[in-house]
């Protein structure tokens, strides 16, 4: 007998019962089971996977059931127009990248912004002004721009016609840009914001406050937080300009879009509508208290917002757990995972875990034993926790200028002054020091050889060679 290697991994990791503390928001579909029609989702799942017969409507042309569904969660995060995508918020920023900008507009752009936007950015052929990251020594992140950083961007640009922005950004961080975003938009700037990970925000006031009606174009991953199957996101649109959004919706998405999916985005916004409140007060209240019995263990820290620098806000159903200097958060994540707890993503000096509503006190309760379990000298590391000072890159080729010139694989010390290809992104912090495009400088060779003497990864360098534009 032939094998199916995927699916019988993935059966196995099923068997294995792990607390899923990661994406996606359905928990392994715990959070379907809220009530009897999340049950009955949840049993039929096998056969509901059907394609567009009637009555099902016609996502790339809704008229029935999937326009009521759209114009209800258009209603629950009150904005102009809502969509659902089933190929992740990857498809609705590249929507709104080419519904709000043309061919050579400048934009501000956040370094770390995700892939997606980076290839909205070639495939649109945008002109980019960079928005620095801010970083903070202390915990080993970086956080999101404050309106410095955005005032600084805004300096160097020359015609800006939009600003794309992440919030929150991985680690569930925020920061409070309203008024910001406000005056660019009497500006006539277009704003569009990746809330991928806030798709649950402002259901409850112990959440940070939504930013569905602040953004032009507004993208949410309903699949990493909310009951929806993996894939499911929310584009929402504000924008009284736009003329072809629903074209560039179709032209990023698959004609054989999935029941499954679209069911799912629809549950998970008739959750918050009827439970989201309730239960995300309830999470909270949880997450509080196991966070101070395990913040009282005093192996980690799980992060608030007074840990943070004034105006930053963390996402209370998240747990950013921070070790010591010293200990490795690589480490930290494979030790919940043989303790069968899934955590969602590491970095030098921590995890991330994503809490749901779904999440009992019983897995809180498995949490804090595996915590308190834990031989802290095991996550001991001598990685240094280098993270690079600000630098000042020169960029000299727009990232679409880039993507169709040759290049050639040189030795860093070799690299100066040469145009960098690929971003160079140094672990930690996981920002690109030099993004395609950029002149490499004496700078940044040392401080890509400084990581490597500190044995830190990183991304973008391959035995010490770069890849630079061919002369
Ligand atoms: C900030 C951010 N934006 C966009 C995306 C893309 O989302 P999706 O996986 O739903 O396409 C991600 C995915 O990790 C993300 O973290």
């Amino acid at each position: 007998m032939n094998k199916a290697p995927l699916l019988e991994e993935l059966l196995k990791y099923h068997e294995e019962e792990n607390l899923i503390l990661s994406m996606p928001g359905n928990k392994s579909g715990k959070a379907f089971l809220r009530d009897s029609l999340g049950r009955k989702f949840k049993e039929s799942l096998g056969a509901l996977d059907i394609t567009e017969v009637d009555p099902l409507d016609n996502l790339h042309c809704p008229e029935g059931v999937i326009k009521e569904a759209e114009e209800l969660l258009a209603k629950t995060y009150n904005v102009k127009k809502a969509y659902f995508l089933v190929n992740g918020s990857s498809s609705g920023n590249l929507a709104s990248i080419f519904s709000a900008f043309n061919e050579g507009d400048e934009v501000l752009v956040e370094r770390n912004c995700h892939k997606s936007i980076y290839n909205g950015l070639i495939l649109r052929k945008l002109k980019v002004i960079y928005i620095d990251a801010v970083i903070d020594e202390e915990i080993g992140i970086f956080l999101p721009p404050s309106e410095k950083e955005i005032n600084e961007a805004l300096n160097k640009a020359s015609n800006p016609k939009g600003i794309i922005i992440t919030s929150p950004n991985y680690f569930g961080v925020s920061y409070d840009i309203e008024n910001k975003i406000n005056e660019l938009k009497e500006k006539g700037i277009k704003v569009i914001i990746d809330s991928a990970h806030g798709a649950h925000f402002g259901i409850s006031k112990e959440l940070p406050k939504s930013l569905a009606k602040l953004g032009d174009y507004v993208v949410l991953s309903a699949h990493k937080t909310l009951p929806s199957l993996t894939q499911g996101a929310y584009l929402l649109v504000n924008d009284n300009e736009e003329k072809n959004i629903d074209f560039y919706i179709k032209a990023f998405m698959t004609t054989s879009p999935s029941y499954l999916i679209m069911a799912s985005l629809d549950y998970a916004r008739y959750y918050l509508d009827n439970y989201g409140e309730y239960d995300y007060g309830n999470l909270i209240e949880r997450a509080e208290k196991w966070k101070e019995k395990i913040n009282s263990l005093n192996k980690v820290k799980i992060i608030d917002d007074r840990d943070l620098a004034d105006n930053y806000t963390i996402d209370r159903s998240r747990y950013l757990i921070i070790l010591n200097k010293g200990y490795s958060g690589h480490k930290l994540l494979n030790y919940l995972r043989d303790n069968k707890i899934q955590a969602e993503m590491s970095f030098s000096q921590g995890v991330v875990l994503i809490l749901s509503p779904s999440n009992i006190e019983e897995d809180f309760g498995k949490l804090y034993l595996s915590i308190a379990n834990l031989d802290i000298s095991l996550l001991k590391t001598d990685e240094k926790n280098t993270i690079f000072p600000h630098i000042s890159p020169v960029k000299v080729l727009e990232p679409y200028e880039i993507f169709s010139l040759n290049s050639v694989d040189i030795n860093i010390e070799d690299s100066l002054e040469r145009i960098a290809k690929e971003a160079i992104i140094p672990y930690p912090p996981g920002i690109p020091l030099i993004c395609a495009g950029e002149k490499i400088t004496k700078e940044a060779i040392d401080i890509i050889k400084e990581y490597f003497d500190n044995r830190l990864k990183v991304i973008g360098v391959h035995y010490n060679t770069i890849k630079v534009i061919e002369k």
